[in-house]
């Protein structure tokens, strides 16, 4: 079957796959993302293509690379990223010339809502939302059967939505986005404030992370949720409200047919759906008179953007 190599750079790993025709993937490879050095990051970007492309049995047939970016697609451009120090980069041409071919860049959500919305939570449905819950907040949204870019490939960008302009400063330079309220980052945040508070509220969390709050993650306040402690539930529930209502404002603009939640914190499940749900529900417009789309959880989990990239590149349409 037909082989694409779908690339996903993260903040800790860039991982790298080769995906079949059914989004299947077939071998992976990854290595550490190199700090806050773009030519590195590149270069092992380059490395992890060609060292994919000799693992490949047959002939390579697309080549896509997914990054937490506002990116330009049709450009292969990236023009800025609220977490990375990314701005005005020519991506695809920096990758291309080292592995001699052609590549194409989309941003990590849009990549991965393709994916799911190809192979996992969309695969029934011609109009879908994918929200990532992690380090930031990401949004991929198809409409008709289509991708959702807008004029300069900025579309899609749900994580800077303003829910509080007096809230919190946002990396995108904004304050009070859905982002600084929703992400995993913010969940860590808040979860280290009640460690270092004097709470009782934080002593689950406190025992946890042994009294050092920058040894918390976001998996051990979803295990703890879990475990039935009830702050870390309260968190989760928290981080669900605010994205409920995000959502519920992105429907009144793009009216999808479902939503999926995907990225590191939906594996909290129905700890963060569940209030996702209960908010959306409150605040969708014409609620009570319309058909409300369904909040599923995404199912390819961290392989979506790996996937969805290589589908885009292989099919050269998104
Ligand atoms: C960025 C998006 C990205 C998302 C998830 C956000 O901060 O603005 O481009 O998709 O994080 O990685
Ligand atoms: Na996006
Ligand atoms: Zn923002």
């Amino acid at each position: 079957t037909p082989t694409a190599i779908g690339i996903d750079i993260g903040g800790t790993k860039i991982a790298g796959a080769l995906v079949d025709g059914a989004g299947r993937i077939t071998h992976r490879e990854q290595v550490a993302t190199p700090a806050d050095d773009t030519t590195a990051i590149i270069e092992a970007t380059a490395t992890l293509v060609t060292t994919l492309t000799e693992a490949a049995e047959g002939p390579v047939e697309g080549i896509g690379i997914a990054c937490a970016a506002f990116v330009d697609a049709r450009a292969g451009h990236v023009w800025f990223a609220p977490n990375l120090p990314w701005r005005d980069l020519d991506l695809a041409a920096e990758v291309a010339s080292r592995v001699d071919r052609e590549v194409v860049v989309e941003n990590d959500a849009n990549a991965a809502a393709w994916g799911e919305y190809r192979f996992g939570a969309g695969s029934d449905c011609d109009d879908m939302l994918l929200v990532t819950v992690g380090t930031g907040v990401g949004g991929g949204c198809i409409n008709d059967d289509r991708l959702v870019r807008g004029a300069f490939g900025i579309g899609g960008e749900v994580g800077h939505i303003v829910l509080d302009p007096s809230g919190p400063r946002c990396g995108c330079g904004n304050a009070g986005c859905l982002e600084v309220f929703a992400s995993g980052t913010a969940l860590v945040r808040n979860a280290r404030e009640l460690v270092t508070s004097p709470s009782p509220l934080g002593e689950a969390l406190r025992a946890r992370c042994g009294g050092d709050p920058d040894a918390l993650t976001g998996h051990d306040i979803t295990e703890l949720a879990r475990e039935g402690d009830g702050a870390s539930i309260e968190l989760l529930d928290e981080l669900g409200t605010r994205l409920g209502q995000g959502i519920a404002s992105i429907c009144a603009v793009l009216d999808p047919g479902r939503i999926a939640i995907g990225g590191g914190v939906a594996d909290a499940g129905d700890l963060l759906i569940g209030p996702t749900r209960t908010a959306f529900a409150k605040h969708l417009i014409g609620r009570g008179h319309r058909p409300s789309p369904e909040i599923v959880p995404a199912t390819l989990g961290n392989d979506a953007g790996i996937v969805g990239a290589a589908t885009i590149a292989r099919e050269g349409r998104a």
